[in-house]
């Protein structure tokens, strides 16, 4: 396997008690946790690539360069939050992959809610608690000919970063953020808090693959905020207003801007305005 910046400092205590806490079969068998990488999902893509099995999980202390959706940075401060991604093998076709965003995001509201902390989903990945945003996912696919080869789910959660912290890292965007420490007035275990959400994630994702697509459309409707509201929605196209209906058996958003007319919304920026 080659080597990466970080590959030296890779801390085995982290990834051995973690997979010593994991029950799973697939999710979490094997786990790299680096000290600090650019991106965990860029060696999640390099390892997946590779060939590691289905279910490797790399974890970071901080990356240098996290990302978000849309090109945005991702907040990564040392040891206080959890950047993880997980590499995913399922048999599916490129059009079904947002299918595996919605399940990652009912994944960060269970998990959530195991801490006793009620979130909601935004449309698409952002989970949201009071308003703010605690949480989110990046999914991509690496396809070749049509196939999605592997997919990597990016997940990022504001663990034990303090209001300072976010205040100091995020500036103008630190109201829109919170904090599984600022919700709860208490240190997080890092370990305990990936091992619950690497369980729940092997349970949605075998659920998917036995149930299809039903199930976790359902459930993510059950965890959304969005449906009733009025939205405005940036597409590369334009801009559109209107009322959300929910999302399709494909995981877009469907809006309706005017009474009787609908609008599917496969990518883009949603402003809730109601
Ligand atoms: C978003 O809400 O915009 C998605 C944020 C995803 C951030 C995580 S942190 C771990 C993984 N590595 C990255 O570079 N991004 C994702």
């Amino acid at each position: 396997m080659g080597v990466m910046p970080g590959d030296a400092i890779m801390k085995p205590v982290f990834s051995k008690m973690l997979e010593e806490r994991l029950k799973t079969v697939i999710v979490g068998r094997v786990v790299y946790h680096y000290e600090n990488v650019p991106s965990t999902n860029d060696v999640a893509h390099r390892l997946g690539r590779e060939g590691v099995p289905e279910g490797a999980v790399i974890i970071a202390g901080s990356q240098s360069e996290g990302r978000g959706r849309g090109g945005k940075a991702w907040f990564s401060p040392s040891d206080v939050n959890l950047y993880c991604s997980v590499v995913l093998r399922p048999e599916l076709p490129p059009q079904d992959v947002p299918l595996l965003t919605l399940i990652s995001s009912v994944v960060l509201v269970d998990t959530l809610e195991s801490y006793g902390v009620k979130g909601g989903i935004k449309w698409p990945n952002d989970i949201l608690v009071d308003g703010r945003k605690v949480a989110g996912v990046l999914t991509e696919a690496s396809t070749t000919g049509g196939r999605v080869d592997f997919l990597v789910l990016g997940f990022g959660v504001n663990v034990n970063a303090t209001r300072a912290l976010l205040d100091s890292g995020l500036g103008g965007d630190a109201k829109g953020a919170t904090s599984l420490v600022e919700i709860l007035g208490r240190e997080v275990d890092l370990v305990e808090f990936a091992a619950s959400l690497l369980t729940r994630l092997e349970e949605w994702y075998l659920a998917f693959l036995r149930e299809g697509r039903r199930i976790i459309v359902a459930a993510w409707n059950d965890r959304s905020i969005m449906a009733g509201r009025r939205v405005e929605v940036q597409e590369a196209t334009g801009a559109v207003v209107g009322k959300v209906l929910g999302i399709d058996a494909e995981g877009h958003l469907v809006v309706e801007p005017l009474p009787g007319k609908t609008h599917r919304v496969i990518s883009g920026d949603v402003r809730l305005i109601s």
